[in-house]
């Protein structure tokens, strides 16, 4: 399949998770296993040759980063929400629009020099993969960039990352 038409698989809904937001849903793409190859191929693809782990954001950077380190033979470590990890490195609370979260670095896994990209499925305000990229670079990585299947460019979100890449497969 190609991959213009595995993004197309992404559904808008209106007025989710409340009303005026139209909420892009990647779980029809996930669930066809044609649109998910090539999705997970092209962003395979797209990482660069010497990242040597891949820094998964909770939750659903976790079903994307699994199969790209499959494929790649590269390492996945998740970043979490606060509670899950048996041992925490680090942690940083971010701002959402309305209130905050908190992610997490498991303790004991990516060391100083470490080079590590992060993966998530959505970058919209930038906030949670800015989380995860200031957890990585606290902990001494330096940080390959940020990989998405999609990046909500109106909501700014590369502003919070500076220099760093975003390699997104489509842009809206
Ligand atoms: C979504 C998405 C990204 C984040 C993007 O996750 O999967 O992680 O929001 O938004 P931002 O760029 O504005 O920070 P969500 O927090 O809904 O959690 P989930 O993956 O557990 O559903
Ligand atoms: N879809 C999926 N995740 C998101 C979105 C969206 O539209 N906005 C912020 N996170």
């Amino acid at each position: 399949m190609l991959l213009d038409e595995a993004l197309d698989r992404i559904a808008e809904v209106p007025d989710f998770p409340e009303p005026g937001v139209l909420f892009r849903d990647l779980t029809p793409l996930l669930a066809d296993p044609a649109a998910f190859a090539a999705t997970v191929d092209a962003l395979a693809a797209g990482l660069p040759e010497d990242t040597g782990l891949l820094a998964a954001v909770e939750a659903r950077g976790f079903l994307l980063a699994a199969a790209i380190g499959y494929s790649r033979g590269i390492g996945v470590v998740p970043v979490r929400k606060p509670g899950k990890l048996p041992a925490v490195a680090d942690r940083i609370e971010y701002e959402l629009e309305y209130g905050s979260a908190v992610l997490e670095l498991p303790a004991g896994l990516v060391a100083a020099g470490d080079r590590v990209t992060v993966v998530d499925d959505v970058l919209a305000t930038g906030g949670t993969a800015a989380a995860a990229v200031g957890l990585l670079e606290r902990a001494g990585a330096r940080v390959d960039g940020v990989t998405v299947v999609l990046e909500l460019a109106a909501l700014g979100g590369r502003a919070l990352l500076g220099s760093r890449p975003v390699r997104a497969l489509r842009v809206l």
